[in-house]
């Protein structure tokens, strides 16, 4: 089964062509991330409309590179939320477009369950499963019972990790995205601030970030009133220790009490090396996967991966009429 897949729920227009959920015969992303970096984060209204400024070229150039025939495609799917609105709406338009002219089935995949499924490109999944999804906008414990059966476990109840790194990351005068800068930083720095582990009670399978944030961003203003100079390779290892101290913990504890079989890290944030080198190490007996660095930022290939188990277990739309969805939760997956 081939699916052409598209994603472009935030700055990234990206689209795909994947067979049966596993091989991927052409992968194209055009990141805005240099636009953007000028103001200091993704404008909304900038990303739509670079969105529609692109989008055919990136279909054109996806189905070039797949070297099929269109007539081959069986599904088109598309990101259908949660992210930027009017960034969805260009994608969802696109697909829905392309399936209508050729008379294809579309379904509209969760965002986030594509983060899931780009593990499952270079791996095997096994059941049940636990996730942590990390990126920009989301912070999530998953449970995985079988192939689209996904039981939310924790989120975060404020700040993103990614958004929480991003801000660090700009009051410490970090160039956008913040995230990986400040990931590089933190290996040649110590942990020496002493910042707090918010949420670290195991039993709670909530994150907290903004406390951390806050925390940081006080450190500064105060050492700037104080004219005395941050040591910034230590802020960024101090913050960083904090952040992965409570990622691993709540993970290793929900791996524990739900006895899954392995462990799917994804998301933005799993490009991370702190959490990536940590997490093998310090959750050792689990079978733990990550996507590689170019699935773990947003693309459409793990759109079309999802699609595919989507597909299998709940089909196609019967019309051409899908929406944009800001914020979309797993449980909503099966009422499609
Ligand atoms: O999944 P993603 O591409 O977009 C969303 O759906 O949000 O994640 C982007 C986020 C940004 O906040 C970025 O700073 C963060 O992932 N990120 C990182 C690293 N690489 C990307 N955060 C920490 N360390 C990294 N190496
Ligand atoms: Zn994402």
């Amino acid at each position: 089964m081939v699916i052409l897949a598209v994603e472009s729920s935030c700055d990234e227009t990206s689209v795909a062509l994947v067979e049966d959920g596993k091989k991927i015969l052409s992968h194209i992303i055009l990141s805005q991330m240099d636009i953007h970096a000028i103001y200091g984060g993704v404008v909304p209204e900038i990303a739509s409309r670079n969105h529609v400024v692109h989008m055919t070229r990136v279909f054109e150039q996806a189905l070039k590179q797949a070297n099929i025939d269109i007539k081959d495609i069986d599904l088109v799917a598309v990101t259908q939320g949660p992210g930027l609105i009017g960034s969805l709406l260009v994608g969802i338009n696109a697909a829905t477009a392309f399936a209508f002219a050729h008379q294809k089935p579309i379904i509209g995949v969760n965002h986030l369950i594509g983060h899931i499924y780009a593990a499952s490109i270079e791996h095997e999944m096994k059941f049940p499963a636990l996730a942590l999804l990390v990126s920009g906008g989301h912070t999530e414990l998953l449970y995985i019972k079988d192939h689209m059966d996904i039981k939310l476990l924790g989120t975060t109840l404020d700040d993103a990790v990614g958004e929480a790194y991003d801000k660090v990351a700009r009051v410490l005068g970090l160039p956008y995205p913040g995230g990986p800068a400040l990931d590089k930083l933190a290996a040649l720095g110590s942990d020496t601030y002493h910042l707090p582990r918010p949420f670290l009670d195991k039993r709670e399978h909530n994150f907290s970030f903004s406390g951390l944030k806050s925390a940081v961003i006080n450190l500064i203003h105060n050492a700037e009133q104080r004219k005395e100079e941050i040591r910034v390779n230590d802020m960024c290892a101090s913050f960083q220790a904090s952040v992965l101290d409570v990622l691993i913990e709540k993970t290793k504890h929900a791996a524990e009490t739900y006895d899954v079989k392995q462990i799917i890290l994804a998301g933005g944030v799993a490009a991370n090396k702190g959490l990536r080198n940590r997490i093998f190490k310090e959750i050792s007996n689990y079978d733990i996967i990550i996507p590689s660095m170019e699935y773990c930022t947003d693309n459409a290939a793990m759109i079309g991966v999802a699609a595919y188990y989507q597909y299998q277990k709940f089909g196609a739309s019967k019309d051409y009429l899908l929406s944009g969805y800001s914020t979309m939760s797993f449980e909503t997956l099966e009422k499609k």
